[in-house]
């Protein structure tokens, strides 16, 4: 096809994306004590460039050694040994004309202080997490209100950790906003009722993401991307819209607009969903809110899919179909008919079962 919309190249800034299917960042929880994840998880992400993705996540990546791991077995780039074994991954998804984007994330009160070095879980505010966590099968702790310290030392780990990934020649940032961790428990109103500056209105929860990306963007040459992940649906607390109106959500992402950052990523359950009662979708919304350059992802499985999320997006993003089926972009290439993968079919993803 001359100009299929799904494989016509886009310039993201000095790099040319080769098509417009990437992976989505997929934690695996394979990661021994040194947080370095096990080889053939290594070795899925460079599989997947050479089957045709053009933009690689990692998984999300743990910013300190205190209190940003969530789940077992996560991986960390704040050492020379880790940068050492993610160098030779970012080479090999290069080599097959793909991006790797390294993606990092603190789990904020989605914590699980056995799993960090220090035990402890802090948050915006002391709100705990309402069901039980389904790993350990026990509620989720209550975690305590960030200090002043707290919020420096947060931010810190994630400049080492962009450091790191710089380092280990990753061509991207992401910084994860989205799905109800730190960033985005920060940017609710309900898992944010701090009365300082980093709570009350939009502009004040959006404080923390802002010294974020400064801080991050300081350490990121130019020559590289800076990404921020957002979401309006959280892992706990489901009913709770992270975003009280399409009005709180379009002010962020129109703050989002003027960092110096190269693209904005829009997760979703399902892209095809109305948000906020506005009969549009997220990616409309955030298109309307934004110039920058923008990812959308959730329910892309098929070429229709694809299509139709292209409509609001510049790079459709999968996470199920290119963990499950390492054919997908040449399927969708084709134009097979392709069904959605459940999330059930994804747990294989924390087992040991290496795929394919
Ligand atoms: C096994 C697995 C691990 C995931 N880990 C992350 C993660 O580390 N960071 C993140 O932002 N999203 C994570 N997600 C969410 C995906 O990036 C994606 O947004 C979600 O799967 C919806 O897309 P899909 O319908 O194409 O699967 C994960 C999803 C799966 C299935």
């Amino acid at each position: 096809m001359a100009d299929d919309p799904l494989f016509r190249p886009l310039q993201l800034k000095h790099f040319t994306l080769k098509n417009r299917l990437g992976v989505a960042p997929m934690t695996r929880m394979s990661a021994g004590p040194d947080s370095i994840p096990r080889q053939d998880v290594l070795d899925f992400l460079v599989r997947r460039a050479r089957n045709g993705a053009a933009l690689v996540y990692t998984e999300a990546l743990v910013t300190d050694y205190e209190s940003a791991q969530g789940y077992p077995g996560q991986a960390r780039i704040l050492n020379q040994l880790q940068i050492e074994a993610w160098r030779p991954v970012v080479q090999a998804i290069r080599t097959q004309g793909a991006l790797a984007v390294m993606q990092m994330f603190h789990c904020g009160r989605m914590a699980w202080p056995e799993v960090n070095p220090a035990h402890r879980a802090i948050g915006p505010s002391p709100i705990a997490p309402r069901q039980i966590n389904p790993l350990t099968k026990a509620p989720y702790p209550l975690p305590e209100e960030m200090s002043r310290f707290d919020i420096d030392h947060v931010i810190n780990g994630f400049v080492e950790t962009a450091k790191g990934a710089v380092a280990a020649g990753f061509d991207g940032i992401e910084i994860h906003g989205a799905h109800g961790y730190l960033i985005s428990q920060f940017l609710s109103p309900y898992s944010n009722q701090r009365s300082d500056d980093y709570g009350g209105s939009p502009q004040r929860r959006y404080r923390f993401a802002h010294e974020v990306i400064q801080a991050v963007r300081r350490v990121v040459p130019n020559d590289r991307l800076l990404v921020f992940r957002i979401s309006n649906w959280g892992i706990a607390d489901m009913d709770v819209s992270l975003f009280q109106n399409r009005q709180e959500y379009q002010e962020i992402i129109a703050l989002l607009a003027e960092e110096p950052l190269d693209a904005i990523s829009v997760s979703t359950y399902d892209f095809r969903e109305e948000a906020f009662g506005t009969g549009k979708t997220m990616a409309a919304l955030s298109r309307e809110a934004c110039d920058l350059p923008l990812m959308i992802c959730g329910k892309i499985y098929d070429r229709a899919s694809a299509e139709e999320a292209l409509q609001h997006a510049d790079i459709a993003l999968s996470g199920k179909s290119m963990l499950l089926n390492p054919n997908w972009v040449e399927e969708v290439k084709s134009g097979r008919k392709l069904k959605p993968f459940t999330s059930d079919q994804a747990q294989v993803a924390y087992t040991t079962e290496v795929l394919p």
